[in-house]
């Protein structure tokens, strides 16, 4: 692995548009620091897959391409970072997503660096359109700029459990990104003003921004 990290890191925050790469980049950094992911999104689809009333409800505004209420995710990150696993931090991915959310977060977690990957609107609709994950191990991939070694297998986990997401489609990828700009994108200067921020260039190929973001939080740490 190229960059080192230091390993003293408390819980860290992956940030960007919907299609920025957060969940492609989420797989580096935990390989790089140990920290557990927590997507606020994968919790949210895996309240849906349980038939639970949060899920259910948590559907209609994930289908519209709007944000849960924030009530409904604060509740569910203060039950996640009480798990034994993330006792040491946790890498957050898609949370938070408001004022109020990081304001509820900084009361109960330290947050060390909050990773911003940036990406032009206009290429955020192929990125999603051109999705897919594996329903067994979560691996991201996308059908041109990162497909499946071999059609319909998963690389890491070998699944045949190739999936699409039920938001990913045009129409729904409008609505998240006026969501973005509207209530999210403004927690960048919020993160910028407390000296956390750590901007990466997210229109390169995924190593490339890979590469960019462990630099990026070496240099922070120094
Ligand atoms: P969530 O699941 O968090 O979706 P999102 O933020 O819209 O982000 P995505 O998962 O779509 O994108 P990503 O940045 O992880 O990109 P990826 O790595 O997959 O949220 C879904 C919904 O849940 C929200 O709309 C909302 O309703 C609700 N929700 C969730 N959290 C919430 C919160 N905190 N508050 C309120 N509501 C919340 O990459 C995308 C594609 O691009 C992949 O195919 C990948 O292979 C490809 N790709 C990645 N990097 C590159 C690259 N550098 N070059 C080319 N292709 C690339």
């Amino acid at each position: 692995m190229g960059t080192q990290v230091a390993t003293h890191m408390a819980s860290i925050v992956l940030f960007g548009p919907p299609g920025a790469g957060k969940g492609t980049q989420a797989a580096l950094i935990m390989a790089e620091t140990g920290l557990p992911q927590v997507s606020t999104g994968d919790m949210l689809r895996a309240a849906l897959a349980e038939g639970s009333a949060l899920g259910i409800e948590a559907k209609k505004y994930m289908d519209a391409g709007l944000l849960v209420p924030d009530s409904v995710i604060i509740g569910l990150i203060e039950v996640r970072v009480e798990q034994d696993d993330a006792s040491g931090g946790v890498l957050f991915d898609g949370f938070p997503r408001t004022i109020a959310q990081a304001e509820a977060l900084s009361l109960i977690e330290d947050v060390d660096a909050v990773i911003s990957i940036e990406v032009p609107d206009e290429r955020i609709v192929d990125r999603i359109c051109g999705r897919y994950s594996c329903g067994d191990c979560g691996a991201v991939y996308h059908e041109t700029f990162n497909p499946s070694a071999e059609q319909g297998i998963c690389d890491a986990c070998s699944s045949m459990k190739l999936k699409r997401r039920a938001d990913d489609n045009e129409e729904t990828v409008r609505s998240r990104l006026e969501a973005y700009h509207s209530q999210t994108a403004p927690l960048a200067q919020w993160y910028d003003e407390r000296g956390k921020l750590i901007i990466v260039d997210g229109d390169k190929d995924i190593a490339e921004v890979g590469n960019d973001i462990l630099a990026g939080m070496a240099g922070f740490r120094d």
